[in-house]
């Protein structure tokens, strides 16, 4: 069993129930009226360390018949970088989304093991995806603006939440936090679609940051970027980290040694599926790493 006390085989689909946990007093994910049922089985008990935003144990996923990832054990921590880096299909994207649960519309994803939010499991009965989203916020590795004006894709989901009150203002403070207000404080009714891809690419993270989350996951933000737009998002994952919990993808190691506090390496296992190998402080990880395979990735001799 594993700690959560789901069978390391039984995959948890999205809508299927899984084992519960005790939901921290400050948190509350669940849409219902009722908080979350107790965890029975759970035969090591959550100790939630102050520090922890989410904790992952034993996590694997499968995508129908085929699984992607296992043995995913690690914490993210509070108002760091953190980086995900490895070789490609290894799974770094797979273990991002399920952090905010978007790969649930994925036809026959499935969850093993355990993943906990400020002690919540993520993946319970009665959690509600929309508040899940609200404050876990994502942007990808290209840019998406919505066809709309700069101001309202920043304040699309504000709207949509009802966050109507002083919306200039929120919007205004998410571009200032993206460094970009003063690129576009003079053209904010002019279309998105304009916008050069760096600039596209902070207006995505201030349309993230617009509902205040507590977390931002950045998958690859920088890889479609030039250096220049690349070094701006960079400081920005810097400046951001403050106030916010980042996971970054990157496939640019001097980019997780730039930016990262703790860095994951993920790697392929014998059976060609997804693994964690190694996950330490960054300056660890590229200057005394403890598994060759991580020396070997870092040094440039994987594969
Ligand atoms: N929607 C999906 N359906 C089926 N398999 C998928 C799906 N998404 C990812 N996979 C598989 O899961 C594994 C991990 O993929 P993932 O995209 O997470 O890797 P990655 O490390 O992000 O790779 P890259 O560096 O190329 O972005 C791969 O074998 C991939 O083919
Ligand atoms: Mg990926």
């Amino acid at each position: 069993m594993t700690p959560s006390g789901t069978p390391p085989e039984a995959a948890r689909s999205p809508t299927q129930a899984g084992p519960a946990t005790t939901p921290s007093p400050r948190l509350r994910l669940s849409s219902g009226a009722a908080s979350y049922p107790v965890s029975q089985a759970s035969d090591r008990p959550w100790r939630p360390a102050a520090d922890v935003v989410f904790c992952a144990e034993e996590v694997g996923v499968s995508y129908g018949a085929k699984r992607a990832v296992r043995n995913i054990t690690l914490d993210i921590h509070r108002n760091e970088a953190t980086a995900f880096i490895g070789p490609s299909g290894c799974g770094k994207t797979t273990v991002l989304r399920c952090l905010n649960r978007m790969n649930d519309s994925i036809p026959g994803f499935g969850l093993y093991g355990s993943l906990r939010y400020h002690g919540h499991d993520l993946y319970a009965p009665g959690v509600n995806r929309v508040e899940v989203r609200r404050r876990i916020g994502m942007v990808f590795q290209k840019p998406n603006p919505f066809p709309k004006s700069i101001f309202d894709n920043v304040a699309w989901a504000p709207r949509n939440l009802g966050m109507k009150a002083d919306l200039d203002e929120r919007v205004e403070r998410a571009l200032r936090a993206a460094a970009l207000w003063d690129e576009v404080k003079d053209r904010l009714k002019a279309s998105a679609l304009g916008l050069s891809g760096g600039q596209q690419q902070r207006l995505c993270i201030a349309r993230a940051i617009a509902i205040e989350p507590d977390v931002l996951l950045l998958d690859e933000p920088a890889s479609a970027l030039d250096p220049i737009a690349t070094a701006s998002i960079e400081e920005l994952v810097h400046d951001l980290k403050t106030r916010y919990t980042i996971v970054i993808v990157t496939h640019n190691m001097q980019q997780a040694m730039r930016v990262a506090d703790r860095t994951a390496f993920f790697s392929l296992d014998r059976d060609q599926i997804g693994t964690l190998i190694e996950y330490d402080r960054t300056e660890r990880i590229f200057s005394q790493p403890a598994d060759q395979r991580t020396r070997d990735y870092i040094t440039g001799r994987f594969g």
